[in-house]
């Protein structure tokens, strides 16, 4: 059985419909905080598979001992054997203003959940990392060898989380952890019923985009014009999250054979402009989409994207979904779904 912690968020039910759709037996632990229980209730309809749940927030060490007990006990009959873990706070301005929350939140929950599976001996650890490890990139494409540095609390705690899981795995011989530094999801599942479902108004790009289109919002600010780039926009790397999800299912397969603490980028290696996204909606959906250039963002890099050599010769995984997929996806989410889960 995988645990897979925050997975009705985003990036983890859309993991959680490929674990069920690969025959693996799943348990969600999610706390709710940020993400709807409705989200597995759509996973079910899309694969016609149960997942056990147990509303729990990593926090609270004990209720989270008393969930391994009984997925792990001696009357259990599909025991834990992996960790694939994302419950996490993840806006980078959010991070700047509550640091504290961040750190509590996104370290805490991740060395109870560590101690639960010393506990019971569970030695395979997949981390849902971010590309923000890198800090603001010396080169692109950027290899996992790159070196590391926060801009936000928020990066410093998926830097922490990588430190302490690469010592875990030093000390103990048996540890297995993947740390996967993603860039930047977007897109949903083709069924559109499970997708990404923000509170407020976005922050990042795609949803920002998809909630224009439909009038939920006022029209996108593209946060500079003046960067050294072929348009003057900053380049992303944009990776469609079914794709994504599907890297874990590859960094599941090699986490349960190999030993040790390795990191992985998942990306596509291709390089967008915030200009050629919007055209790429516009093409995929049909829908127009007015703009305006205005001011730098505070914090954005002019360019980050990724290194895809080691993921594709280790992992043998490779994005495969283009950007009008990516567009027209999410944007069919954002049309079934005007209110995401919330309705
Ligand atoms: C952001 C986070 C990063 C996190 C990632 C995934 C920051 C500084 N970085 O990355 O740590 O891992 O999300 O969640 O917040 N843009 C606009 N108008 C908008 C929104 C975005 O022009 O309304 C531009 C941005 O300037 C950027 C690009 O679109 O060039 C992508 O932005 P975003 O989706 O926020 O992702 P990142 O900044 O790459």
């Amino acid at each position: 059985m995988v645990l897979v912690t925050g997975g009705c968020g985003y990036v983890g039910s859309h993991t959680v419909v490929e674990l069920l759709q690969e025959g693996e037996s799943v348990l969600v632990v999610d706390d709710l905080s940020n993400a709807s229980k409705k989200s597995l209730e759509r996973v079910r309809q899309i694969t016609g598979k149960e997942v056990c749940f147990e509303q729990v927030d990593l926090k609270d060490a004990k209720a989270l001992g008393k969930v391994f007990d009984k997925y792990c006990g001696k009357k259990a009959g599909d025991k834990i054997d992996t960790v694939i873990h994302f419950a996490a706070f993840k806006a980078v301005g959010e991070s700047v203003k509550k640091p504290l929350e961040y750190y509590q939140n996104n370290t805490i929950g991740v060395i109870n959940l560590l101690f639960c599976m010393q506990k019971h001996a569970i030695k395979n650890f997949v981390f849902s990392s971010s590309a923000t490890v890198y800090g603001v990139p010396e080169r692109c494409p950027i290899e996992e060898t790159a070196g590391r540095s926060a801009l936000s609390p928020y990066g410093a705690t998926k830097i922490i989380t990588e430190d302490i899981l690469l010592d875990i795995a030093k000390a103990d011989k048996d540890f297995s952890a993947i740390l996967l530094r993603y860039f930047n999801p977007v897109g949903a599942h083709k069924s559109g019923l499970i997708g990404e479902n923000p509170k407020g108004i976005p922050n990042n790009l795609m949803p920002y985009i998809t909630g224009a289109a439909i009038g939920k919002l006022p029209p996108l600010k593209v946060f500079g014009g003046d960067y050294p780039t072929m348009d003057g926009t900053c380049v992303r790397d944009y990776i469609h999250i079914v794709d994504l999800a599907k890297g874990h299912i590859a960094a599941l397969k090699k986490v349960r054979q190999q030993k040790g603490a390795v990191a992985y980028n998942l990306g596509t290696g291709k390089g967008l402009t915030v200009l050629q996204i919007i055209q790429a909606f516009e093409k995929s959906t049909g829908v127009s989409l007015p703009y305006t250039i205005v001011e730098r963002r505070e914090g954005d890099a002019t360019e980050c994207y990724a290194s895809t050599t080691k993921a594709e010769q280790e992992l043998a995984w490779k994005a495969s979904l283009g950007v009008e997929d990516m567009c027209k996806d999410h944007y069919d989410w954002q049309v079934k779904n005007p209110n995401g889960y919330n309705d």
